[in-house]
């Protein structure tokens, strides 16, 4: 029984369940058979399998019951929904952007800017790749180039702004190749994985300057950007008393547009959106989207789609629930911490990111340790969670090496509003129990390697 501290007072979720959706208890024989049959890659085991799913944050929060009225007041007509108007309106208010453009989710809006911006040849710099970003940059001719501070890939920094870039590294790519071979610097707000890391307002700000002086675009990837705003909040002087809402348009104010995973921040379970100033840049995307997505009122969304994620967009610059979600990460991070388990630090803001190849040091890195940690999370008790390492990163698409990333994580990914405090606990119990046992956990090989995204549909087997 956990003591009652006298000198401080917790805090609780804002919010009640009124629904609840029932999930099962397997034993150890059982989760061995099912991972077996996955291949070892959690992506491929099947939900009623999983006990708490900490898979991702992506799709899964729990709508509120003011998104579930919405949903009832979808307008399903082909053309001029009037809840595109309100997703419209929720993003120019709340993100301040001029034009946008709804997609189905995330990469179809990273799909439509990277065909319409990048050329063959160009390069885009940003703070630190994502798969499906730099997938999409990749397909359409051009290339990434990591230009994020140091300390994001050391896994025990301490830095308040791990998502920072680093303006050296940029001033000197810019000088490299000039600014015309560089249609934009792809800057996300938290770093995904880099650990869930925020960027500074004033990173943000000084960005922005550089890139106007050689007259670059920024394309922000506000997928996580309310969590963002909530790290300003606590760690940067002369934020405290500014509510998300405000420091979220003024960081967004530092940028010329940007693709929009809604399925995150914006607490809906499909849907995604992409925001641009310039006008001449909307007419082309517009037209890309009626190839691939579908017309600018609904872009591959339904309208009840398109409202829950208009609602949600409100609710996620709420102070009181970024508090909360955020708060519920650093609570699970700090349980972990206190037992001595190697952790990214500091938390981050969707997720707690085990790192591996602390965790697994008899494990090389080209044995991929973090798959083989995912893996036996769900053997020890049936948590799902994924892995952010070298399976993740992918191969070289001109030598066709592996990347050898730093980081080689295993990510417990918080849905938004999904799980207690109770959960939290059993999960640190399980990190805990498989810490225990750690030196018994064996390597994987390829048994299937998809040739693009390879960590959602790979299979493995155990090395001997
Ligand atoms: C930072 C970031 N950008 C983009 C995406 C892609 O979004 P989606 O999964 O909706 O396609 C994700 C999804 O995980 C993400 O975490």
């Amino acid at each position: 029984m956990r003591a009652i501290d006298r000198t401080r007072r917790s805090w609780a979720e804002p919010y009640k369940i009124k629904v609840v959706e029932p999930i099962k208890m397997t034993t150890r024989p059982y989760r061995e058979e099912r991972i077996r049959e996955a291949g070892y890659n959690t992506f491929l085991l099947k939900s009623e399998d999983v006990y708490i799913d900490l898979l991702t944050d992506s799709g899964t929060g729990a709508m509120s019951d003011n998104q579930w009225a919405g949903m009832m007041l979808g307008d399903e007509a082909y053309a001029g929904s009037k809840n595109f108007d309100h997703l419209a309106e929720a993003v120019q208010t709340y993100y301040g952007y001029r034009y946008i453009v709804p997609t189905h989710q995330g990469r179809a809006a990273e799909h439509i800017l990277s065909k319409v911006m990048i050329k063959q040849g160009d390069t885009i710099p940003g703070n630190m790749y994502f798969t499906t970003t730099r997938l999409h940059q990749e397909l359409a001719g051009g290339r990434f180039v990591d230009v994020i501070m140091d300390e994001a890939h050391d896994p025990q920094s301490e830095h308040p702004f791990k998502g920072d870039i680093d303006l050296n590294k940029l001033q000197s790519w810019i000088a490299k190749v000039g600014p015309e071979r560089i249609p934009y610097v792809s800057f996300a707000g938290t770093v995904n994985m880099a650990g869930g890391q925020p960027v500074s307002m004033r990173n943000f700000r000084e960005v922005h300057a550089l890139c106007r002086k050689h007259g670059i675009k920024i394309m922000l990837d506000a997928t996580r950007m309310a969590e963002n705003c909530y790290f300003i909040k606590m760690r940067e002087p002369g934020y405290a008393d500014k509510t998300i809402a405000e420091i979220m348009r003024e960081a967004c104010c530092y940028s010329d547009g940007a693709t929009m995973s809604a399925k995150k921040d914006n607490l809906a379970n499909i849907g995604g959106w992409l925001a641009v100033n310039d006008e001449e840049t909307y007419q082309k995307c517009c037209n890309l989207l009626v190839v691939y997505e579908g017309l600018q009122t609904y872009g591959g969304m339904a309208g009840r789609d398109m409202e829950a994620v208009a609602r949600g967009i409100e609710e996620c610059v709420q102070d009181d629930h970024i508090r909360a979600r955020v708060g519920q990460v650093e609570y699970l991070g700090n349980l972990l911490l206190q037992e001595g388990i190697p952790v990214v630090k500091p938390i981050g803001g969707h997720a707690v990111f085990l790192d591996a190849k602390r965790f697994l040091r008899h494990i090389p890195q080209d044995d991929y340790p973090a798959q083989a940690l995912a893996a036996e999370l769900y053997v020890e008790s049936g948590v799902r969670a994924m892995e952010r390492g070298i399976i993740s990163a992918g191969r070289d698409p001109e030598t066709g090496e592996n990347y050898h990333p730093k980081l080689e994580l295993v990510r417990l990914t918080i849905p938004r509003r999904v799980y207690t405090q109770a959960h939290m606990d059993v999960t640190a119990e399980s990190v805990v129990a498989l810490w225990d046992r750690r030196d018994r956990i064996r390597g994987l090989e390829f048994e299937y390697e998809p040739k693009m995204l390879r960590f959602f549909q790979a299979r493995f087997r155990k090395k001997e």
